[in-house]
């Protein structure tokens, strides 16, 4: 399973790289709202920081819009993925503009026969939004399972990026669904890197490394 970061602050991204494992970037207008910062400057930024699929996200909400904002956010750099929303007109757009060569992450799914109609409609990563399921009192980690099991069955090359996910257990359950991708907040990358008996182990190395001379 590949690791992207959900978010657009910079230092974290940075933070990321350096520790060798952020595979990607997905962000949406909530997230770059919080940096105070221009949508395309920040995505360009990230675009220079990580070598990876970058999503930024469409907002137009008619068919002809939005293949016109998609083909605009698409040229600003060829690792730019366009994040277009799970709607009838999204479809459509996500049809004419996959047809192009433009990659769609389609966002804000909340079911498999969504990510079906996605993956169908030619978009390389569906994104099922894990945690606002859970929140509504649904098992958000089952969409991600089911997704991955229909692409499976009919072959379809389309990626399960399992989203809105809110701790490190969400990470592991999304590996175990099968999930081709975890796109996950910084704080969560850096709680998975955590363990106390990590921090306990290496104080008593360190202690015991004290009663000879280091090499
Ligand atoms: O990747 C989607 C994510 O940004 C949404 O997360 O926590 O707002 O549901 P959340």
């Amino acid at each position: 399973m590949r690791i992207f970061l959900d978010t657009a602050n910079i230092e974290d991204i940075r933070r990321g790289v350096a520790m060798g494992v952020v595979d990607g970037v997905t962000t949406n207008p909530s997230l770059v709202a919080k940096e105070g910062v221009e949508y395309r400057d920040r995505v360009l930024e990230i675009c220079e920081t990580v070598d990876g699929p970058i999503s930024a996200e469409c907002i137009s909400t008619e068919a002809d819009d939005l293949v016109a904002e998609a083909r605009r956010i698409a040229a600003w750099h060829p690792n730019v993925v366009v994040k277009i929303a799970m709607t009838e007109a999204g479809l459509q757009a996500i049809k004419r503009v996959s047809a192009e060569g433009i990659k769609v992450n389609t966002t804000l799914i909340f079911s498999a026969n969504q990510a079906l109609l996605a993956a169908r409609a030619g978009a390389t990563f569906v994104s099922p939004f894990v945690g606002r399921l859970n929140d509504a009192g649904q098992d958000g980690m089952e969409i991600v399972r089911e997704s991955v099991a229909v692409f499976e069955t009919y072959h379809l090359p389309t990626q399960v990026l399992a989203a809105s996910l809110r701790g490190p257990r969400d990470v592991t359950e999304a590996a175990l669904a099968g999930a081709h991708i975890a796109t996950i907040p910084p704080a969560v990358l850096y709680q998975m890197v955590q363990h106390p008996l990590t921090d306990t182990g290496i104080e008593r190395f360190l202690a015991d490394a004290s009663k000879y001379t280091p090499v």
